[in-house]
């Protein structure tokens, strides 16, 4: 609004501004650059910005405050679109009240389904809101995504439609897996999208080699540690582990959900029990995604884990708790991304049960080792944490808890 008021500094602007507001309003930003220079901003820049699964919440939160930040007043119009991916409190209402997200403008209540009937419903919900215009009227400059979810495709497809310009946060990763749908998500959404803001250079090296322009590509660093940077002395404020029945720094941390580990029945059953197994050494506290839940109960495999008395079985956790959960313990186990980047963060050993990474800065300098499915690996790369042989790891680049501000500048370059 600032930007606004600032129309009427002289007489002669604000003719030009009565004259010009409601064709400004019909132009994007990189129009009224060319026509007003680069320093005659006078409108906001007009932001959709896009979340719908869990990972989406904890990456865009630091982005919208820093975008409204007071360094930046006025200079963002946001409007924030849930999708309803996940709709289950504990996976998304929960990261709003803890993140302090605002709560969206539109939520599209899209919810479960087959990846093209969830990714196509999404599509034509973003398509609408979006065709409607910005809030203040005229079309959007950038549509803002995160990740590699399918709301991530799915709302960049509809802004390259309507020949919005996309900025995507996390851009550039590759596991040269197409079996993930997240690959196939993160291979068709920076082919479309025109600012790549990426979190580690593998990122840069990855769009390079196919061919995108260098001035389109922006290594920013990590906006998921952003949070982290952002909420872990909460977390250690409300040391959770004994609620759970361990004590810090004695247990391990499980998490399983990709479709690669939980859909195949013997695959699942195979992780069950070498968990079942690693158990004996190490207490293990498990927080079931639902997606593992309902292939558990599927399989009747779930009463395995119950019935072992060193693995302690819940629900999805908040994200306070499980980052209290996580900061304290001695090991991670896990098939998500994103906890492969907080433990490198933390400092904690990542035993990662896939085969490849989108990631390889966590396995390189960070403390993650890639364990596939290979049983006797776990089992080895255990011993080595539990006697401290395990390598330490260090952060990052630019993983320091301010992407999120480099992102606000880039966006308003
Ligand atoms: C999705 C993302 C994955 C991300 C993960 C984090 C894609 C392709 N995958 O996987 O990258 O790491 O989120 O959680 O976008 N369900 C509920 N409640 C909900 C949401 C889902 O019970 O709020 C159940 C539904 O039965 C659904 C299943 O979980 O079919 C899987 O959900 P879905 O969003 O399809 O994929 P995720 O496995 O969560």
């Amino acid at each position: 609004m600032a930007k606004a008021v600032l129309l009427f500094y002289s007489p002669s602007t604000a003719l030009r501004s009565i004259l010009t507001i409601p064709f400004l309003n019909t132009l994007t930003f990189e129009d009224r650059q060319l026509f007003f220079g680069k320093n005659w901003t006078t409108m906001p820049i007009r932001l959709a910005c896009i979340v719908g699964a869990r990972p989406n919440f904890m990456k865009m939160a630091p982005i919208i405050r820093a975008l409204e930040n007071n360094e930046f007043d006025g200079e963002f119009e946001i409007l924030l679109i849930h999708t309803g991916q996940h709709y289950d409190s504990n996976l998304s209402n929960i990261f709003f009240t803890e993140l302090g997200m605002r709560r969206p403008d539109v939520s599209l209540e899209i919810g479960s389904g087959s990846h093209g009937m969830q990714t196509a419903r999404i599509l034509e919900g973003i398509e609408s809101v979006l065709l409607k215009g910005a809030p203040s009227g005229g079309k959007y400059d950038y549509v803002v995504v995160v990740g590699d979810v399918n709301s991530t495709l799915a709302a960049a497809l509809a802004a390259a439609k309507l020949g919005i310009r996309i900025a995507h946060v996390e851009a550039g990763l590759r596991s040269f897996d197409k079996s993930m749908p997240e690959e196939i998500n993160r291979m068709v959404t920076d082919t479309v999208s025109d600012l790549l803001l990426v979190s580690e250079p593998a990122g840069v090296t990855n769009l390079v080699r196919e061919g995108r322009a260098s001035e389109d590509i922006k290594l920013v660093g990590n906006v998921m540690i952003d949070t982290l940077v952002h909420m872990l002395d909460q977390a250690k404020d409300i040391v959770v582990a004994e609620q759970f029945g361990v004590k810090p720094n004695h247990y391990g941390v499980i998490t399983l959900h990709r479709p690669s580990n939980v859909d195949d029945v013997k695959i699942l059953a195979d992780l069950v029990a070498v968990l079942i197994d690693i158990s004996s050494h190490i207490p293990l506290v498990f927080p079931v995604h639902p997606r593992t839940e309902q292939k558990l109960e599927q399989a009747g495999i779930r009463v395995k884990l119950e019935k072992a008395p060193n693995i302690h079985l819940m629900g999805p956790l908040g994200y306070l708790p499980f980052l209290s959960l996580t900061s304290n313990s001695r090991v991670i186990v896990t098939d998500s991304g994103g906890l492969q980047e907080e433990s490198t963060f933390l400092g904690i050993p990542c035993l990662t049960l896939r085969s490849n990474t989108e990631r390889p800065i966590t396995v390189e300098i960070g403390t993650s080792t890639l364990i596939g499915s290979n049983a006797d690996l776990l089992r080895s790369s255990l011993h080595d944490v539990l006697h401290g042989k395990y390598k330490l790891g260090r952060c990052p680049e630019l993983w320091d808890g301010h992407a999120a501000e480099r992102i606000a500048t880039v966006l308003t370059n």
